[in-house]
């Protein structure tokens, strides 16, 4: 098969979103709207992709990066106008090439691929991707003759009361012979309500010339929704994420109320594990089998093993091993890892620590900046004082250790294999192995003490 490039219409400013952030960088699904079609590109099999950039020009390369090759559109004069713009590398390479809007998220590998191979198939030198829409207002129309050919496309602006009742519309998305597109688009003019170079005004030269076009009509139009305002990208949000839900539940993954859970496209979920409500799964996470998350739980480029539970907690950048418990009411900061059998709950924030097997950090503590081994048992109240003012500190905690409740570890501070700390010790010396380290005021009683102060007053 010849060469598919797909070109990825970005360069409007997208008024209707009332936003500085160029419309095609706003977020669904975890990623910005021009990620999701970049990677339907892809997956339809689009080995270049070309973006046409304007508005925030800067911000929306630097969001791409290498995934594709940029041309800038200094002035929006319209969408046959950006095609322009690529006209150079196009002819340079020959063979198809997909059009493509930057704001329609919801667009499906799949669907692209339907298109690409029809446009093959059916041998058009243009095939337009149609939907019919509820609510045709604002799209371009389709206009087919009596044998049910397309004849051309008009906007809604120049379109007259026969033509706006056509509910067939043009979704903005186009195969076209490369050769045939850049000879259609020297001849288009902005002859039109809008003074816009139109893309649309191609496909009524091209059947005007004689060459075959062909339309295709979506399944389903709300995979070639384009998102302009806010409440669209609410709505395209929702869609997105009911589609991940709904595959992750296909997948065996129980998900208790879709709802009021959300999980980000990359996110991946072994089966038999449980969703509980309210909860976030986001970016780079990804859970094992037979695990418990939520309720109230936010988990973001967190990996979790399997058989693990956490609940009411906040974990982001962890490492999370199988048959953990965390939660409730659990921080896990940046470069937490959890081994195997750990314990974490009721109120414990840690950071930036390695946690060994089936250690225990159960209650109210602040572990920071800390090596742990296996079978430690953290009392409660337990704090790391890991800053000094100006450098943090590490705390090592060796294997079977135990450490008394309301203790501080005063780093740079090392607790031996086996060691014991007293209940309410501030230790600022390391404590040898199988040793007990005790820092605090003995204490003295004064017998009689309190009934004397009583018999005054
Ligand atoms: C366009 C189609 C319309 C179709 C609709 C589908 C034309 C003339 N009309 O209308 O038939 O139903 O899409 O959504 O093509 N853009 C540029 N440079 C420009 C103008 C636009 O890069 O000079 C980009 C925009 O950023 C956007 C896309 O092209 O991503 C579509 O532009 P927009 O102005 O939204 O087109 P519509 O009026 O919606
Ligand atoms: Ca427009």
């Amino acid at each position: 098969m010849a060469k598919l490039t797909a070109i990825i219409l970005a360069a409007g400013k997208g008024t209707r979103m009332k936003s500085a952030l160029p419309k095609v960088l706003h977020r669904v699904g975890g990623s910005p709207m021009v990620q999701h079609v970049l990677d339907a590109a892809r997956q339809a099999g689009a080995e270049r992709q070309i973006v046409i950039i304007g508005f925030g020009a800067d911000s929306v390369r630097e969001a791409i990066g290498d995934q594709a090759e940029f041309v800038v559109q200094a002035e929006q004069l319209g969408t046959g106008h950006a095609v322009m713009q690529a006209q150079q590398l196009l002819a340079a390479a020959p063979g198809t090439v997909m059009v493509l809007c930057g704001d329609t998220p919801l667009l499906r590998g799949e669907l692209l691929r339907n298109l690409y191979q029809t446009h093959r198939a059916v041998g058009a030198k243009a095939t337009v991707l149609t939907a019919a829409m509820p609510d045709p207002a604002g799209y371009g129309r389709v206009i087919r003759g009596q044998d049910g050919r397309v004849l051309r496309i008009v906007e809604q602006k120049d379109a007259s009361p026969d033509e706006l009742a056509v509910s067939e519309v043009n979704t903005g998305i186009y195969c076209f012979e490369t050769r045939e597109l850049l000879s259609a688009l020297a001849a288009i003019t902005p002859n039109n309500r809008q003074g816009e170079y139109y893309l649309t005004d191609v496909i009524g030269i091209l059947v005007g010339q004689g060459d075959k076009v062909w339309a295709l009509p979506a399944e389903d139009y709300r995979e070639t929704l384009g998102i302009n305002s806010r409440v669209q990208l609410a709505e395209a949000e929702k869609i997105l994420r009911l589609r991940k839900l709904r595959a992750l539940m296909e997948n065996g993954v129980t998900i208790m109320d879709p709802a009021s859970t959300f999980i980000d496209e990359a996110v991946t979920i072994a089966p038999d594990t449980i969703i509980y409500p309210f909860t976030w799964i986001e970016g780079r996470s990804a859970i094992g089998t037979g695990s418990v998350i939520g309720p109230n739980t936010r988990i973001e480029n967190t990996v979790i093993g399997d058989n693990a539970a956490v609940s009411f907690t906040y974990a982001h950048d962890c490492r999370i091993g199988s048959g953990v418990t965390v939660g409730p009411y659990v921080h896990l900061r940046p470069g937490t890892v959890l081994e195997n059998g750990v314990k974490v709950g009721n109120f414990v924030e840690i950071k930036n620590t390695n946690v060994g097997e089936n250690s225990k950090i159960p209650h109210l503590s602040y572990i920071g900046d800390t090596d742990m081994g296996a079978r430690v048992n953290i009392g409660s109240g337990t704090i790391t004082v890991n800053y000094d003012g100006v450098y943090k500190h590490r705390t090592i905690i060796e294997d079977d250790a135990f450490i008394g409740c309301n203790t501080n570890l005063v780093a740079p501070v090392k607790i031996g294999a086996g060691a014991y700390v007293g209940a309410g010790s501030t230790i600022t010396k390391d404590v040898p192995p199988d040793a007990l380290g005790v820092a605090r005021a003995r204490q003295a009683n004064i017998e009689g003490w309190a009934k004397k102060q009583r018999s005054r007053r």
